[in-house]
């Protein structure tokens, strides 16, 4: 029998990694208009690491951490998450000496152990963005900006922003307190899950998707209510600046992460169109993380977008990539010719395809339909004898004469007349 890949590890085939490529270029364009650089960390890292920093006592690393003991009886873990290990080589190579405001991206895949699901994987691939060394909300909008401007990039406009404060380690005890006393006469309609976090976290029943938790925690307080004045300002100001910036957003007080380093701000983009893998993006501010892993004690924030999620999105929207043009021909002079265009249009930055066997007119019309060129060019003995051929615009059904140069092609292609 043939050995099949591992459930929640998928192959990523040839017409999809289009769609991958497509997401990756418009992310590296829109970070780096924003002025983010590169960073590429290893996906295996120390699993306390992981531990540390995410949280002991969170779903992540209590359930769904890939670790294993490699052959040097070191405990390692395939990271489950970009943050921490961006944060732990920016702290190793003290990138905050040579500037002390770090703008990083990456890219790459993850690993959780979760019920796979439609937008829901083992293996899943994120991007991210972290920012290092800024605690003025002006940062705090300008990751959000930019996180809804490259959505929108895209052509996703209906992911909405929606923004939260969780507080700071000044007010958010007080408020943990007073949700544990609400919640206290509750706890029987609480899932199994809550009960158990009741004591260590118990802000994560105000997200949990079970209905008696839903229904136990109609009325709780709200942090928004119970922020301390520098929280209060903090949010207020991240407000003002993501109007400034045109950003729009909604307030959700019941958000709360399921990862332990946020501090203030934390924000999700949030499609209705995914069923219950609803967040296509998530981040927030974490002051103490630096300091927490042995680095400088200055603050950070960033986000993280879900592959497959947007690359859904993309699929719902009809989004295909297509060669600018597909050249037929009958005869071989004109297969010939055919290829001496086609290389010299590649080379103008022309997308061509054409049929390099011979095969039938047909059976090439079929294929330019199957690629769904924007342009047909078709040539035969005729055309070369005259000396241009029609190229055929496919969307207008137009078509137009043109002298068989590259050049003129080019310029036609790209939306000139050729001449
Ligand atoms: P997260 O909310 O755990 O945050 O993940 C961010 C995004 O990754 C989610 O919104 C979702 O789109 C995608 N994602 C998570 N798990 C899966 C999965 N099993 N399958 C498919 N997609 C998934 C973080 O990871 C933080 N490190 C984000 C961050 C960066 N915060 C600050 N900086």
């Amino acid at each position: 029998m043939a050995i099949t890949g591992i459930k929640g590890f998928n192959d990523i085939l040839p017409g999809e990694v289009r769609k991958w490529q497509h997401v990756e270029q418009t992310a590296r364009r829109v970070f780096e208009l924003y002025g983010f650089s590169e960073i590429r960390v290893p996906i295996l890292e120390k699993t306390e690491l992981f531990a540390r920093s995410i949280g002991d006592a969170t779903d992540i690393v209590e359930k769904e951490m890939y670790s294993f003991t490699d052959k040097g009886g070191n405990n390692v873990t395939m990271r489950p998450e970009g943050t921490a290990g961006v944060i732990r080589s920016f702290i190793e190579h003290k990138l905050h000496v040579s500037d002390p405001v770090a703008k990083l991206y990456y890219m790459g895949p993850m690993f959780r152990y979760e019920r796979p699901q439609k937008g829901r994987y083992r293996q899943f691939h994120q991007i991210g963005v972290e920012v290092a060394g800024v605690s003025d909300p002006k940062i705090d909008a300008q990751v959000q900006t930019m996180l809804c401007h490259f959505f929108s990039e895209l052509g996703l406009d209906e992911p909405r922003l929606q923004i939260n404060s969780l507080g700071c380690h000044e007010c958010r005890p007080a408020y943990r307190r007073k949700l544990r006393e609400f919640l206290r006469e509750r706890l029987d309609r609480l899932c199994d899950d809550c009960k158990r976090r009741y004591e260590t976290n118990p802000l994560r029943a105000l997200d949990c998707k079970a209905a008696g938790c839903k229904e136990a925690t109609a009325g709780a307080p709200s942090v928004l209510d119970h922020l301390c004045e520098g929280c209060a300002e903090h949010f207020a100001r991240t407000r003002g600046y993501l109007e400034s910036a045109g950003t729009g957003y909604d307030i959700n007080p019941r958000m709360v992460r399921g990862l332990d380093y946020y501090t203030r701000t934390t924000f999700e983009l949030v499609t209705g169109l995914l069923g219950s893998q609803s967040a296509v993006a998530a981040g927030g501010r974490y002051d103490h993380l630096i300091g927490e892993l042995g680095g400088p004690a200055i603050p950070g924030i960033g986000f993280a977008l879900g592959v497959e999620r947007v690359v859904l999105l993309l699929d719902r929207e009809g989004f295909s990539t297509r060669p600018d043009l597909f050249i037929a021909c009958h005869g071989e002079a004109a297969g010939d010719e055919a290829f001496r265009l086609m290389s010299r249009l590649q080379r103008l930055g022309v997308s061509v395809e054409m049929d390099y066997e011979g095969k039938s007119l047909k059976s090439q019309m079929r294929r330019a339909d199957k690629f769904n060129a924007r342009f047909t060019l078709i040539l035969g003995e005729d055309e070369l004898g005259r000396g241009t051929a029609a190229v055929k615009d496919m969307d207008r059904g137009v078509q137009q004469d043109v002298s068989l140069q590259p050049e003129r092609i080019a310029s036609v292609v790209r939306g000139g007349d050729g001449s």
